[in-house]
């Protein structure tokens, strides 16, 4: 196969190399276009435009595949930890017994917050959406370990590491008890990574708690089918912001704004609500079917289409299956499930989401479970953070460590008008 791409401008020709990944993508390397030519390619929304050299994750669209650092995603979430997967990301390989016993020691020695960041909770209007609170939460621990974020330094990298990892889940936990008036439940060290934030959000101090393990596998599962998804709005966000040179904590607060987007990591809210949606209503499935059609109406059917998964989301496929079992043992039958069911059958045989190649992606069926869990309805962004997590830190250390990495900076095409002349207040 040629190794070079040959762009014939103004009788000029212009050879850009090809790149080559591991699974066969190919990439046009256009970095010298603009020396070269003075033109710049155009590409809105990034559809064509691989923004880095990434060793962490692959998705094969086309074919519903994804994996991370070569393992299959229906293995990792059958056979690993969240901390495991974490690891993983972060560090590039599967932990050994010692490495993974350390990692999980150090994540869970910063599991508490300042005492003084309570503080800041009872700031926020009672209604804040937890999203909100969490990327300003996020911000603020900057303000918290100021001689400890130098993002060039790795003590201080690896530091970082370990408190968003260990105290998102405090923060995650502090701003649902906030929105209710019930008081704090601090971290408990001796219980796992998920079983600790279930009973962070869970408990109150007038009563015992225990966390059933069925839904705290499942919960951790949910957290796992998250963990990273290559160069996405909210980590393209996040290595965006590093570039600029910021530290880790104020970066990854980027992330959680960019995820807090409805065609995001809202969807999963949204879900929700269109499903309420069409159970009230008078109309049936159809109806709602004939509405994502029409290119008059704003209705979209949420939690549906992906701008990389051209085939059904393999995510989407592994939470399927999980909302099934989960609702059955906590609620026995869902409404909510049902109509969702009927929604998936209806457009995967309707030739306008066949020709679009429009199936459900992970938001679909995420929020059924949250839901079953007892978990609230604004707080499923917040679960989707948390479980992205280590996905954003591992493309914010990749960005840094190589040496490749200039500040992003995209060109644009000035569509304005023309030069012209200042006029005067009084003649314009
Ligand atoms: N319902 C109805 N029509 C849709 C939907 C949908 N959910 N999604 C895409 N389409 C249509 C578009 O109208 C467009 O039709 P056209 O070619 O006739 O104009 C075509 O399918 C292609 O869609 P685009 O919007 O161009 O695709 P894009 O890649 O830009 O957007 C996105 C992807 C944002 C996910 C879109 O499918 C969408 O809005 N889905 C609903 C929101 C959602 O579920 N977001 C979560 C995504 S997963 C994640 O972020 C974790």
């Amino acid at each position: 196969m040629t190794d070079h791409a040959r762009i014939e401008l103004d009788g000029q020709t212009f050879e850009a190399p090809i790149i080559e990944g591991t699974e066969g993508e190919r990439a046009i390397d256009v970095t010298k276009l603009r020396s070269s030519t003075g033109t710049i390619t155009y590409d809105v929304g990034y559809g064509n435009t691989g923004s880095a050299k990434s060793e962490i994750t692959f998705i094969d669209g086309e074919n519903g595949v994804l994996s991370h650092r070569g393992y299959p995603i229906e293995q990792l979430v059958d056979q690993a930890t969240f901390l495991e997967v974490a690891y993983l990301l972060i560090h590039g390989d599967l932990p050994s017994r010692e490495a993974l016993a350390s990692f999980q020691e150090n994540v869970t020695r910063h599991t508490l917050l300042r005492e003084d960041m309570k503080r800041f909770f009872d700031a926020f209007p009672h209604d804040a959406h937890p999203m909100a609170i969490l990327a300003s939460a996020t911000n603020a621990l900057s303000t918290f370990y100021q001689d400890n974020y130098d993002p060039d330094d790795p003590d201080s990298v690896e530091k970082s590491t370990h408190r968003l990892l260990a105290k998102l889940p405090t923060v995650a936990a502090f701003s649902y008890k906030t929105s209710i008036g019930q008081p704090y439940i601090y971290p408990r060290n001796d219980l796992s990574y998920p079983d600790n934030f279930l009973h962070m959000m869970f408990a109150v101090p007038a009563e015992e708690y225990t966390v059933d393990p069925d839904i705290a596998r499942a919960f951790e599962r949910l957290l796992i089918l998250h963990a990273d998804h290559e160069q996405n709005c909210s980590a393209s966000t996040v290595r965006m912001v590093g570039s600029s040179g910021v530290n880790m904590f104020a970066s990854v607060a980027a992330g959680v704004d960019a995820l807090w987007g409805p065609l995001h990591g809202g969807a999963n809210q949204q879900v929700i609500d269109m499903l309420e949606h069409i159970r009230h209503s008078d109309a049936d499935v159809r109806t709602f079917i004939e509405r994502a059609k029409d290119k008059d109406d704003p209705f979209r059917l949420m939690g549906f289409g992906h701008r990389v998964y051209k085939n059904y989301d393999p995510r989407a496929l592994l939470i399927k299956e999980s909302a099934h079992t989960v609702i059955r043992k906590l609620l026995g039958s869902d409404p909510l499930l049902e109509i969702a069911t009927e929604l998936e059958e209806a457009a995967l045989n309707e030739d306008y989401f066949i020709e679009r190649n429009l199936y459900p992606n992970v938001d679909f069926y995420s929020g059924l479970i949250y839901r079953s869990m007892g978990l609230p309805i604004n707080m499923f962004p917040v679960l989707f953070a948390l479980g992205r997590l280590p996905g954003w830190i591992a493309q914010w250390r990749e960005m840094k460590n190589d040496p490749g990495t200039r500040i992003n900076r995209p060109r644009q095409i000035y569509t304005g008008p023309a030069r012209r002349d200042y006029i005067q207040i009084d003649k314009r």
